[in-house]
């Protein structure tokens, strides 16, 4: 097993390019068929979710639209606590089936925050998919519609995950050594 250095950590091999390549054409596959005859919306969020994006929309042989967001984080009032807000969105939403596309919901948190402001446009419906979920890290529950795997709560890198800027351009995904 070759183990990979990022920064001052190791990581081991945890899911290869083929079982990644396979499962997300699977989810490509069961998408494709829950929204037959309707023209949905991809909206990826950036940075994390670019390879999983262009793979995925890769085998969606419909009609798509796709916008790629940016998602940036503040301090709000005590009330709000912090704010998150979508750079880069302008599709209007009212009435478009709507499809979030991350790469890892992990605490859940940024989305949590992030959905009401989708919600509040009034789209037909609006689903998660994410490549990788870990059920066992969420500590504000969205609703993950669509995952690729299902992972411990473990730091991973690679496939479009960073650790602090380095990592994302790794074909497959790797898990931190502990
Ligand atoms: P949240 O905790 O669900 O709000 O996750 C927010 C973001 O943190 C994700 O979209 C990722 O970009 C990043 N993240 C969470 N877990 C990991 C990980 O294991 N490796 C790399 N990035 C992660």
């Amino acid at each position: 097993m070759s183990l990979i250095q990022v920064h001052d950590k190791w990581f081991q091999p945890y899911i290869s390019q083929h079982e990644i390549s396979t499962r997300v054409r699977d989810l490509a596959g069961i998408i494709k068929n829950d929204y037959s005859g309707k023209i949905p919306l991809f909206i990826p969020i950036l940075n994390g979710s670019f390879m999983f994006a262009s793979d995925l929309l890769k085998e969606m042989d419909m009609p798509v639209e796709i916008c790629f967001i940016k998602l940036a984080s503040y301090k709000g009032t005590v009330s709000s606590g912090r704010v998150v807000t979508a750079i880069g969105l302008d599709n209007d939403l009212f009435g478009r089936d709507v499809i979030i596309l991350e790469d890892i919901v992990d605490t859940g948190k940024t989305l949590s925050r992030f959905l009401p402001q989708l919600l509040h446009q009034q789209p037909a419906s609006l689903k998660i998919c994410a490549l990788l979920y870990k059920p066992d890290a969420v500590v504000n529950p969205v609703p993950v519609d669509y995952f690729g795997f299902s992972i411990p709560n473990k730091f991973v890198v690679g496939y479009g995950l960073d650790y602090d800027g380095l990592g994302r351009n790794l074909k497959e995904i790797y898990q931190l050594v502990e």
